[in-house]
């Protein structure tokens, strides 16, 4: 891909993305099969992933130096004007290379008549940000400072009145590549020095003792074992799960929302004797992976039970025999990882939130039934909004006489972490830390009420 393709493609993707139609950008973005297409793919991914993650800021930018708005057949070019900013904003590029291309990217859309606006516009802005020394013009408030969508820091600031406007800044902030070292071949002190070894550098996690920190994110392919089943990359916020489920040999354990599998198999990496691990997931697509890792990772498969169905309807799966644990990894607004995926920005609508919450609802409710008396389930979002963790879990309690919290303390390999809820544990998205994250351990009585 030329330089102006690159542009043209990253336009064309932003336009689909904000026209609401279905799609995320991991999605929507090429998968590089050809060399052409691997070639811009770097540049491509990071017009992509930069524009939303500052798109709320470029918008009110972009708004100062339009005269007048574009029609709606023209959005393309609208977004081309947002990826143009975001070049001059905050890319080290020279600017002249950045304006030429983006405005070279309006022939590729074959709309040649936008060359001279785009170029007025990105020069203007450009000149205005020599004449200020740095940026465009001042936000006019913190949700643009930090280019989040109103509904979502007010909702953020509402939730952590102390922590905002960190959890913005964080939320920001380009996510670190995390590895889950599989410690049933190796223990991620010793595969940190496989790594140095290799020539790559990176920390073991604070608070999971299978979390290993890369330096610099790299091909996964150049890591070592990795074709061999030593690792996979997960947040560590995912990987504190095996060790609150309290696994222990023989027990039956129930992986809801699984797909596309990375807890099923950390479970399995946790304890691979267990009596059975079942898999469940509405999306079959997306469970085909999970078959996938555990080969890759070498894992026992007798136990596995896959299922791709609807876990609010277990008459539909279920067999009737009771899980010791179940594990709830719901699907929730993801706002705990907009750092990892930024046009979460851009895709939820504050309406999603209800909708989403009464889904949690529906699950909780259905799998407890699954549950034997004595059991534990684990409920757990990478969100940070109270609607999908402690108030969720708040109303649970009140409806579900058979079911108590077991409080989670919190304590890691070296170090407490998160934030205890009134009911739950959250951990808040840190830079070179985890993701944001929330957690509620529940377990039904061993007597039945009456
Ligand atoms: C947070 S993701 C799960 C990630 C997974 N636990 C992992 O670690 O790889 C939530 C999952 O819930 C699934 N899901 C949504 N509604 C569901 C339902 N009614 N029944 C089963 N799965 C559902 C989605 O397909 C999605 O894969």
């Amino acid at each position: 891909m030329t330089p102006a393709k690159v542009r043209a493609e990253a336009a064309r993707i932003l336009t689909h993305l904000i026209s609401g139609q279905q799609g995320s950008l991991a999605n929507l973005m090429p998968r590089g099969t050809s060399a052409d297409d691997a070639q811009g793919l770097p540049l491509l991914q990071e017009l992509c992933f930069g524009t939303c993650r500052w798109f709320y800021r470029l918008e009110a930018q972009l708004q100062n130096f339009l005269d007048k708005p574009l029609k709606k057949k023209d959005a393309d070019i609208h977004c081309l004007l947002l990826i143009g900013l975001y070049q001059l904003e905050y890319l080290r590029l020279p600017a002249y290379a950045a304006i030429n291309e983006t405005v070279n990217a309006a022939v590729v859309l074959k709309k040649v008549w936008a060359k001279r606006l785009i170029n007025a516009v990105l020069r203007r802005y450009q000149r205005s940000r020599d004449e200020k020394q740095n940026s465009a013009a001042p936000p006019h408030n913190t949700a643009e400072q930090y280019a989040f969508p109103a509904w979502l820091a007010d909702a953020l600031q509402q939730a952590w009145p102390e922590h905002y406007p960190h959890v913005l800044d964080q939320s920001n902030q380009h996510p670190p590549m995390t590895l889950r070292v599989n410690q049933q071949h190796i223990s991620a002190a010793d595969y940190l020095l496989e790594l140095e070894q290799a020539g790559f550098s990176g920390q073991v996690g604070k608070f999971s003792e299978t979390a290993v920190y890369l330096d610099r994110a790299v091909a996964v392919s150049a890591l070592p074992g990795f074709a061999d089943g030593w690792v996979s990359v997960q947040d560590e916020a995912s990987q504190l799960i095996p060790g609150l489920l309290q696994l222990l040999p023989g027990l039956s354990v129930l992986d809801a929302c699984a797909a596309p599998g990375g807890k099923t198999c950390h479970i399995l990496e946790n304890q691979p004797r267990l009596a059975s691990i079942t898999a469940v997931d509405i999306e079959e697509r997306r469970l085909n992976r999970l078959h996938q890792n555990v080969q890759r990772l070498r894992l026992p498969e007798h136990a596995l039970r896959v299922k791709a169905a609807d876990a609010t309807k277990p008459d539909q799966w279920w067999d009737g025999s009771p899980f010791d644990r179940v594990l709830l990894d719901a699907p929730c607004s993801a706002s705990g990882i907009i750092r990892r995926q930024p046009d979460i920005k851009l895709l939820r609508r504050a309406e999603d939130i209800p909708r989403l919450a009464a889904l949690q609802a529906r699950l909780l409710d259905s799998l407890w039934s699954t549950l034997a008396p004595g059991g534990l389930m684990l409920y757990t979002t990478c969100s940070i909004l109270p609607a999908e963790n402690t108030l969720q879990i708040a109303a649970f309690l009140h409806r579900t006489p058979d079911a108590t919290e077991i409080p989670i303390s919190g304590e890691g390999s070296s170090g407490r972490w998160g934030i205890q809820c009134l009911h739950g544990r959250q951990l808040l998205p840190e830079n070179h830390g985890p993701d944001g994250f929330f957690y509620a351990l529940l377990q039904k009585a061993a007597d039945q009420p009456q």
